[in-house]
């Protein structure tokens, strides 16, 4: 019905988490598989001991899980994306990192 992947990323050379992609499929969407997808993801990672994840999606869908604007933690991203649409999150509570966001290599970013 739906899944919410976390990739391996560095925020300058800390060790993080990007969140995404993330999808339901069409005629599930809007029924809460996607933030249950994402909540059970985020839940893991903590149990694993992750500290911060990084998304760049929707700034009016990510929120609600406690993602803020990434630009006033001086996260930031090596191309052109709007500044709302960066988030990050702090899983222990821990500041999150300053720093340029390095995604995994088969994202070709
Ligand atoms: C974005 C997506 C993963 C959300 O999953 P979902 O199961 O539809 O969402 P949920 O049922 O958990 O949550 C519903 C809420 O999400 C919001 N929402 C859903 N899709 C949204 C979108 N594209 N933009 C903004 N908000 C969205 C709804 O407005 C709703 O908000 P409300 O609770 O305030 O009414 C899903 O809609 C999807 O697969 N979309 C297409 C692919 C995509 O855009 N993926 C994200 C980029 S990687």
């Amino acid at each position: 019905m739906g899944y919410a992947l976390l990739t391996r990323c560095h925020i300058g050379e800390a060790e993080a988490l990007c969140l995404g992609p993330c999808a339901v499929v069409p005629e599930a969407q809007r029924s809460g598989a996607g933030g249950a997808a994402v909540r059970a993801a985020l839940a893991a990672a903590r149990e694993a001991g992750e500290r911060w994840v990084v998304v760049l999606g929707h700034p009016e869908y990510y929120p609600r899980f406690g993602f803020t604007r990434a630009s006033a933690s001086g996260v930031s991203v090596g191309f052109d994306v709007p500044d709302e649409a960066l988030m990050v999150l702090s899983l222990d509570g821990s500041a999150v990192p300053s720093g340029v966001v390095r995604y995994a290599e088969p994202f070709g970013v």
